[in-house]
Order: structure tokens, then sequence, then C-alpha cells
């Protein structure tokens, strides 16, 4: 089967390397992809990723047979249902399904449709009709820029006069752009965070195993927060009982819920839990696999990715039995100095051989005459696996210097709250 993986970060280069040991791979190739990528798959460069008209042609020419989406931007503009209109094959949901990320304001009030338990909520795209609930409310709350905002959009004021900033911000300044026409106003828990993947085919729903993501860029979850500094799994935290729950009362009801509703989700369906006091709750859900969270789960998954991806673009997900490796994996990222504001990029980067058990997932590189660069924030997912987390946590670490770059800042406790 000849396959083309969409995406040019670490949770592509993860995809790529997983589909890259799939017994069914004929050839595979990756767009736009990264230095990473180009070791395992062919790289796709001149056609953009908002180009569908020149993908269709790309996919039609080399007979690509399934397309797999990494990020959410095109999920949510629509490349599924374009690729899809044409006859080919892709996992990752439709636009109309996407929207339970796209959308902040959509995903609440689908969970309040389907009784799927969330933080209560109120949305609003007028900003005095705002702020007079402002002065309702208790506090602390989180203020929500409904739209795709990179990551960026969640702010936690904790008084009102903050908060009031906050709305301005996204209402009135539009800081997020159009992302920011509509907020949702949460109220704030507490709790540990879990991010939940699943496989789903529209019908059926299977979980991956449960990560956990580190957003601050310090260690101590100090500091700024990131799109991820590192990630490992299975997180412990997560009983079994834990499991059941998220999957009767989240995955489930998500999934069916999309169906009812007429935007059958097909892909990977992300729920960022809160384990509260009162129970799960969802903080979010992610039309896609999670980043860095990716590259700790896949290297554990047993299964052909291939396989269940085709399976679950069939429809028959429920024919599949999908078996995870012993043990478990970390993922530590190696960032640029500067990072998450203005990074320096253009560093000269060099990778030792990595033993067994590792890989260093390209995210923020690049090849310029022949020399590996910098180009981005996150530079690498050094992941490492092994019989525990502890054994992973020693091999990662004991490598982190295998791979190096001018600047680079690493937080040196990831999966912490597993290891204490
Ligand atoms: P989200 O993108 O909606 O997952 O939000 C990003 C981050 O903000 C989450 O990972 C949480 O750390 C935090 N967050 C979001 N919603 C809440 C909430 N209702 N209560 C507490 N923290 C929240
Ligand atoms: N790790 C969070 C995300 O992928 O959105």
């Amino acid at each position: 089967m000849n396959v083309l993986v969409i995406g040019s970060g670490g949770r592509e280069h993860a995809i790529v390397w997983k589909v890259s040991q799939s017994p069914g791979l004929t050839k595979l190739y990756a767009l736009p992809g990264n230095p990473g990528t180009a070791e395992l798959a062919e790289n796709v460069s001149g056609i953009s990723v908002d180009d569908y008209a020149a993908i269709i042609v790309f996919c039609k020419d080399k007979q690509i047979e399934l397309v797999i989406v990494g990020p959410e931007a095109p999920l949510a503009a629509g490349l599924v249902d374009s690729l899809s209109a044409e006859g080919i094959r892709c996992f990752g949901p439709s636009q109309a399904a996407a929207q339970i990320e796209a959308s902040k304001s959509f995903a609440k009030d689908f969970m309040a449709r389907h009784t799927i338990p969330t933080a209560k909520y109120e949305t609003f795209s007028n900003y005095d009709e705002a702020v007079q609930y402002l002065e309702s409310v208790d506090y602390p709350i989180v203020i929500k820029a409904s739209g795709l905002a990179a990551g960026k959009g969640v702010i936690l004021p904790d008084t009102l006069e903050e908060a009031k900033s906050t709305l301005e911000d996204i209402l009135v300044k539009r800081v997020f752009g159009d992302a920011g026409t509509e907020v949702v106003i949460e109220e704030r828990m507490t709790g540990q965070e879990v991010s939940l993947m699943a496989f789903t085919d529209g019908t059926s729903v299977v979980p991956m195993l449960p990560a956990q993501d580190h957003k601050r860029l310090l260690d101590g979850d100090e500091g700024p927060n990131t799109g991820g500094m590192g990630a490992y799994a299975p997180a412990p935290i997560f009983t079994a009982e834990m499991m059941d729950e998220a999957v009767e009362h989240v995955l489930k009801p998500a999934v069916i819920g999309m169906k009812r509703e007429g935007n059958p989700f097909v892909g990977v369906l992300y729920a960022g839990l809160m384990l509260t006091l009162n129970g799960i709750r969802v903080l979010e859900f992610n039309c896609r696999f999670g980043d860095p969270e990716t590259q700790v789960v896949l290297p554990l998954l047993e299964t052909d990715l291939l396989e269940i991806a085709g399976a679950c673009v069939d429809g028959r997900l429920n024919e599949m039995n999908i078996y995870w490796k012993k043990g478990a994996a970390v993922c530590v990222v190696l960032a640029s100095k500067g990072y998450p504001d203005k990074v320096e990029s253009g560093k000269v980067v060099s990778i030792e051989k990595l033993p067994d058990d590792m890989v260093c997932f390209h995210a923020g590189t690049k090849l310029e005459n022949g020399n590996l660069i910098t180009s981005g924030g996150r530079v690498f997912g050094l992941t490492a696996w092994g019989e525990d987390i502890e054994g992973a946590f020693k091999k990662v670490y004991s490598n982190i210097n295998k791979a190096s770059f001018g600047g680079m800042q690493y937080r040196r406790d990831i999966a912490h709250r597993a290891l204490s």
C-alpha cells in the first residue's frame, strides 16, 4: 500500500516511523515531512498543505491508498472532505467532525447534549455580556478563545480585573484573530491531567495507553506554557477503573454522539482529561494524535498502525485486536534557546547513534547546504522505552547529550509524577 502522511512535526515523524515498520507498506511519502521523516519516507516538496487540488493530483499520480493527516489545521479546514470526495481514503475526521477541536463552543455544547462530564461553562461573543457574567461568577475561572489558537488560547485569570483584560484581548483586540470571535468561560477545576487518545471508525472506539504531557517550560511545572516539553506513557495514575469510566462516560458517548448528529468521527479522538475529586472531567477534545504524546504512545504500540488506520477508515475497527508492548516510554523534548517566545534557530545540530529502544524524533530541524540545523522551538523529541518508567527515564536522560545544538534546553524531570 502507498501511504501519505501530512505534517512536519515530531508527531508526524513518530507516525512515519511506526508506519514504516508495517508489512503492508509499499511506498511511504511525507508532505512536507522533515529531515527525520526523510530517512524513512520520501518527503514531498513544492506542494502546500493548503493546496488540495495539488494533493489530489499527487495522490492519484502516486496511487496513494491511504492518507494520514497529522495536524488539526488541515483537518479543521476540510482536507479530508476534499480528498474523500475524490475517492482517496483518509485516516482523519471530516471538517464537521473536526469541530470537536476547532470550536470549543461546539465541543462544550456537544458535551452538554451528550452528558459528557466537563466543567460548567457559558459562551459569549459580546464583550459587555461577558463582562456582566464575569461579575457574577466565583473565581478562579478559565477563559478560552473558542477557535484554533495553536495551544495559546486558554487563559487562567485569578481575579476579575485579569479576567476583564483577558476578555478585552480576545473579543475586542482579537489577539487570537478569528479564533477569538467567541469565548468560553469555565469554572476552574483542579487535578492531574491525562491525555487519552483513542482510535475510532465512527462507531467503535479503542483507547490507546494513557499518557501525561508536561506543558510548562521548566522543572517542577514552573514557567510559561509550551506546546509540550515531554511526555510518558502509560500514566500509572490512570487506573483500570478510570479507563473504564473514561470509555463509558467520555469516549463512547462522544463517538456515538458524533455519529447520531450526522458527523461520524473517523481517526484519532483525543480526550484531555482532568482527574478531579468528583471524577473524570473533559478539559478538551482534539481531533488528532497529540504531540508529544504520540512520541511515547506509538513506540509502545505492538499492532500494525497501518492495519488499524485501514480498519478505522473501512468501519471495521471492531474486527481488530490491538496490542501494546509491556513497559513504558519517556520522551524529552529538546528545545531551542528562547522557546516558547522568540527562538534562536539556524544552530548546527549533531546526533550520535542511539542505543536500541530509543529514537530521536525531529520536530524543528532542516537541512541547509548538507548541514542539519535547528528551525523551530521544539527541535527533537528524544524517546526511550523499557521495562518500566524508571528504566525508560534513565535511558533517555543518560543519552540526552547524544543530540546537541547551541542553546539546547530541556526539562530534567519528565515523568516525575510517575516516579515520585
Ligand atoms: P485546553 O486546551 O482546553 O485543554 O486547555 C489547556 C490547559 O488549560 C489544560 O491542559 C489545563 O491545564 C488548563 N485548563 C483548561 N480548562 C481548564 C479548567 N476548566 N480548569 C482548570 N484548568 C483548565
Ligand atoms: N499535547 C497536547 C496536544 O497535542 O494538543
